[in-house]
């Protein structure tokens, strides 16, 4: 028999399209079925189940049927990510704000919810932008706001201003996933990256939010961190997971990312990772039972994927100012102007259901899919 909760707790109603209804209603069960006999869920409560179900399901789905069905339905965005901010307080040397000549901006709490009552059956949120979170007064309303709405909530942070009174409202919050923004493992090589930002201040930060979450028995925020490989600091990635250990941190995740974009200012510092240095850092995070994972953009760049097997266009990216992209990967090239120019539309001055039923959006997810060259694509490094 039908059981209540899937249609009316879990999704807020059924879909009018049979095919994304049978998928969801797959999900809705597999999730019920999880929330019935895990104590985990339990206590994440029933929406946020279902939400964590259908987004592990579908995102970056490598599954060929689950990419027809994506194709072919084209689901109205259940994910997205929001730039809250452009202001930032450090000059990292391998981050784009450092060199762009763009105006920074807050992005008002009013216009935050104009861009959250657009996507009613929202299950994911990523609050990240190219510039510091918490530089916008508003950003823990907006936080809260998300929470209130059941969502999973994912930011990436520097940790120079996350305090104990900021870190004990993300543990209130039980927001989801925060990435540590910490490039290297030692204080001479970190400075010179992440310059503006000191090392104590930053160590000191991050354990006060794992003191906080440890007192609080909470599990939540997930601790991941990020280290973004370059020149300067790929001689202390196995340092790094040494570090965390040392740390004592309950860290969920140590990821490498190399460079984005390798654009002119930065060019210099680029690099790859080779299977060996991967494998010195997993085996290094093994040991200490910490673990370890490299970033899509470290694969061989003879086994980059086509372009057929992408559905990151299903998070689209959401500019301060309401630009609309395909998706973050278009980011940290710096050359905002032709993100601009080859936007998909503007949330701000028309609704995002035009946007996406438009011609524009509608092309370039058929030319995708058809391994065609799109404009908004045309610089992916993911795939080819
Ligand atoms: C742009 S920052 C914004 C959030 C916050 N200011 C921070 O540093 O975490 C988001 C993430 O992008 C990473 N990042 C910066 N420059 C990058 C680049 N050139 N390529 C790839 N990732 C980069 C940062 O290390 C950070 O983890
Ligand atoms: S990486 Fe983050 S902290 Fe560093 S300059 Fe960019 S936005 Fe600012
Ligand atoms: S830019 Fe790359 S990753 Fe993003 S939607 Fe286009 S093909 Fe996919």
């Amino acid at each position: 028999m039908l059981d209540p909760r899937i249609n009316y707790t879990m999704r807020g109603g059924t879909h009018p399209n049979p095919e994304i209804e049978a998928i969801e209603y797959q999900i809705a069960e597999n999730a019920l079925k999880a929330f019935s006999t895990e104590i985990f869920f339990q206590k994440k409560g029933l929406k946020w189940t279902y939400n964590w179900f259908y987004y592990s399901s579908i995102y970056a789905t490598r599954d060929p049927e689950m990419l027809k069905w994506i194709y072919k339905n084209r689901p109205y965005p259940d994910f997205i990510e929001v730039e809250t901010s452009t202001f930032c307080n450090l000059k990292c040397t391998m981050c784009e704000h450092t060199y762009w000549c763009e105006k920074n901006q807050n992005m008002s709490y009013e216009d935050f919810l104009i861009i959250l009552n657009q996507f009613p059956r929202l299950k994911w949120i990523g609050l990240t932008g190219i510039g510091e979170s918490y530089l916008n007064p508003d950003f823990e309303r907006m936080l809260t706001e998300c929470k209130r709405r059941g969502l999973f909530v994912e930011n990436f942070d520097n940790f120079t201003l996350l305090d104990e009174k900021h870190a004990r409202k993300l543990v209130e919050l039980k927001v989801d996933k925060l990435y540590v923004s910490l490039d290297g493992a030692t204080k001479e090589t970190y400075e010179k990256i992440r310059v503006g930002a000191k090392w104590e201040t930053v160590i000191k930060n991050i354990k006060t939010l794992d003191r906080i979450k440890k007192e609080m028995n909470c599990y939540e925020p997930e601790f991941w961190f990020h280290f973004i490989v370059s020149k300067d600091n790929k001689h202390e990635m196995v340092k790094y997971i040494e570090l965390i250990h040392e740390l004592g941190i309950d860290c969920k995740q140590a990821q490498f990312t190399i460079l984005l974009h390798p654009y002119k200012e930065i060019k210099d510092k680029a690099t790859d990772v080779t299977d060996e240095e991967k494998r010195a850092v997993i085996k290094r995070g093994q040991e200490l039972g910490i673990n370890a994972s490299f970033n899509m953009n470290t694969q061989d760049k003879s086994k980059v994927p086509p372009l057929s097997d992408c559905s990151l266009w299903m998070m689209p990216f959401i500019f301060v100012d309401g630009t609309v992209i395909p998706c973050c990967s278009m980011n940290e090239q710096n050359d905002r102007p032709w993100q601009v120019k080859t936007r998909l539309g503007n949330l701000f001055e028309e609704p995002f259901r035009k946007i996406w039923y438009d011609k524009k959006y509608t092309n370039m997810c058929k030319q995708i899919s058809e391994n065609k060259q799109c404009a908004q694509c045309a610089r992916c490094n993911l795939y080819k």
